[in-house]
């Protein structure tokens, strides 16, 4: 009993339906969210995603025929109903922006009909991820998503005018290109035209956007899906959409100015002022300091480093991780003296998940005694100059790790995260940016036994550091930049190497003979020889970026169809076997793991 809108037009969304409209008749058409039925009166809200309206049905004004229709209506039934607008003879509903408003209806038609949904279409749903994500056209409907997908289209078009009024033009890139294997794994795609071949789909316009600045463009923008066949985490997704930039005849100080106006414009669109200058902090004073090169600033608790005081100490633990070459370091959890033992040692626990041998305790009481697992080998003044060195007062516990500098960092960093989220440290209105730059340019592989690029191999040494790139790789920093919010990396980028003696010296360090470079990245290195700009760029997770905005706490809920954590889509089953008839088009044979068998 679908019936066509033949005749009618919709005037209104809504909640466009204001009291400048009392009077007119309109013509609306949504979803019921809700029927009531009064006997004389039926009372339906309607929903649209601009919010909903009430409708009210009044035999006197609508007539028998649509009265009766009113009287079928059910949840997530289609309408479009015509009608005046008039001020609520009832209570006012106060939730709803058109709350003192509703729709004598004259005419409803229904559009389609609904079966009823496996759950209710409404705000904060506390049903399973897999029904939602299963649903997930039926989850979209619901209006915290909608209100997620209309800020990123928002934020979207500021972007794309911000970046046109900047000089930014905007140039689409392949999604099938070469495989360039260095960073994650590649998806590939097979070529039914040259078997045995394949594509990959990019896991960053990177090659491409260099390429553009070699031909002139001068300033590109995208806001583009990229593709990484990584473990997924509450802030990764196998593609994801970056809003990707590069820039010519330009130096690290060019790239954040353009940025951090480019931020404070797009978080004006929430309602979020960014101080700008944006502050910033080297690589190395991140790790020092928060034991993470995204650190959350907006609560203190950083890492201390005591070294000195436990080099010399009877602790054992303490001083053979400094004989070692290690280091100790603590944290300070202000207030937090008269912790219980249990307690305690669940962090102990979360220590060693993090990748501590152990997490040594001094709490200070209220009357200056120590309660510790190692203070009775220590002096009276290591004890002391321990307390003070860590800024301890009575009623603060002091946290310690010794071991291996890096460990030690990322264990106090994931513990003060973990920490501040137990005992509620952080102000979730706060927005705190900031500039993470001279990242190292290389990190060793242990697994491959060689350098590989922190960022990717076309990334400048800095001027100050060029002449270490063959005598002390791992000591070489890069113009490299991370933009760091609450903790969260949410874009990153560097100065590009332009001359073609420092990249082919980069390729080496990085172990790549001449050859293989040029295998893998030839056209990028021909197109260099022929006049190339000096270039700089950056990309932002975008998802990262409305998920950050929206404050929701995974990247799912800002994407229109997202996979679940084995990378598989619920919703349409994707990925899926297919016929061998296509298979054999593109000359495919698939070995099945368990039984390595063909089949
Ligand atoms: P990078 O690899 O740092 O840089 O990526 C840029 C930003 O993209 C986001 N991001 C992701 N978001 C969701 N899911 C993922 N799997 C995922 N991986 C990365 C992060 C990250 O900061 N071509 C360079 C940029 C450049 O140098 O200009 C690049 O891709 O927020
Ligand atoms: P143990 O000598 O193993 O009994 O440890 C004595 C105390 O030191 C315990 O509280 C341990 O949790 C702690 N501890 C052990 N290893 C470390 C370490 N690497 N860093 C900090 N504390 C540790």
């Amino acid at each position: 009993m679908a019936e066509s809108m033949k005749g009618l037009h919709r005037t209104h969304r809504c909640t466009e339906v204001s009291s400048d409209c009392i009077g007119q008749t309109v013509t609306v058409m949504g979803w019921v969210q809700k029927r009531r039925n009064l006997g004389s009166l039926i009372f339906v809200d309607l929903r649209d995603r601009s919010g909903i309206l009430q409708i009210v049905f009044d035999e006197n004004d609508a007539g028998h025929e649509n009265f009766e229709k009113a009287e079928l209506l059910r949840n997530e039934f289609v309408i479009a109903v015509t009608g005046e607008v008039t001020r609520r003879e009832g209570a006012i509903n106060e939730q709803l922006s058109t709350g003192e408003l509703e729709i004598r209806a004259r005419e409803l038609r229904i559009l389609s009909e609904a079966e009823t949904p496996p759950f209710p279409i409404e705000r904060n749903l506390q049903t399973k991820d897999e029904l939602r994500l299963k649903y997930r056209y039926l989850d979209l409907r619901r209006p915290d998503l909608q209100h997620n997908l209309m800020l990123r289209s928002k934020v979207a078009t500021a972007v794309r005018t911000f970046l046109t009024d900047e000089g930014f033009l905007e140039i689409e890139t392949p999604m099938l290109m070469k495989s360039t294997p260095e960073g994650a794994r590649d998806y590939l795609v097979p070529s039914r035209v040259h078997p045995g071949s394949f594509y990959a789909l990019p896991q960053s316009p990177q090659i491409f956007k260099q390429l553009l600045m070699c031909s002139g463009y001068d300033r590109y923008f995208q806001i583009v899906r990229c593709f990484r066949d990584e473990d997924l985490r509450a802030d990764r997704q196998p593609e994801f959409t970056q809003i990707d930039m590069e820039l010519s005849f330009v130096d690290v100080e060019d790239v954040i100015d353009v940025n951090e106006r480019l931020l404070a414009k797009i978080f004006g669109e929430v309602g979020v002022h960014v101080p700008l200058p944006i502050p910033r902090m080297t690589y190395q004073e991140a790790m020092d300091r928060y034991g993470s090169d995204k650190p959350d600033t907006r609560f203190g608790m950083e890492l201390t480093d005591v070294t000195e005081i436990a080099r010399n100490c009877e602790f054992g633990v303490f001083r053979s991780a400094v004989e070692n070459g290690g280091t100790v370091r603590g944290i300070n959890v202000k207030g937090q003296g008269a912790m219980p033992r249990k307690k305690i040692d669940a962090l102990v626990e979360k220590a060693k998940e993090f990748g501590a041998k152990g997490l040594a305790y001094l709490s200070i009481q209220e009357d200056q005694s120590v309660k510790s697992s190692f203070a009775k080998f220590l002096s009276q003044d290591e004890i002391q100059s321990l307390v003070s060195t860590m800024g301890g007062a009575p009623g603060d516990l002091l946290l310690f790790a010794a071991d291996q500098s890096q460990i030690v960092c990322e264990v106090l960093g994931h513990l003060r995260l973990h920490l501040a989220d137990a005992l509620d440290l952080v102000n979730k209105e706060d927005y705190h940016f900031l500039w993470i730059t001279e990242f190292p340019l290389l990190e060793w592989s242990e697994e491959q036994n060689r350098f590989v690029a922190k960022h990717h191999p076309f990334t400048m040494p800095m001027d100050e550091d060029l002449d270490k790139l063959e005598s002390d790789p791992g000591a070489v920093r890069a113009k490299a930049y991370d933009i760091v919010l609450n903790g969260t990396e949410i874009g990153g980028g560097s100065v590009r190497i332009y001359q073609n003696e420092i990249q082919e010296k980069m390729f080496e360090v990085l172990g790549f003979t001449k050859e293989q470079a040029y295998e893998r990245f030839g056209f990028l290195l021909n197109a260099f020889k022929y006049g190339v700009p000096p270039h700089a760029g950056l990309a932002y997770g975008f998802d990262r970026l409305i998920m950050l905005m929206t404050g929701e706490d995974s990247i799912r809920d800002v994407i229109a169809f997202p996979k679940v954590k084995d990378a598989s889509d619920l919703m349409s089953e994707a990925p899926g076997t297919v016929d061998q008839k296509q298979l054999e088009e593109l000359g495919i044979q698939i070995i099945r793991q368990e039984d390595n068998e063909d089949v």
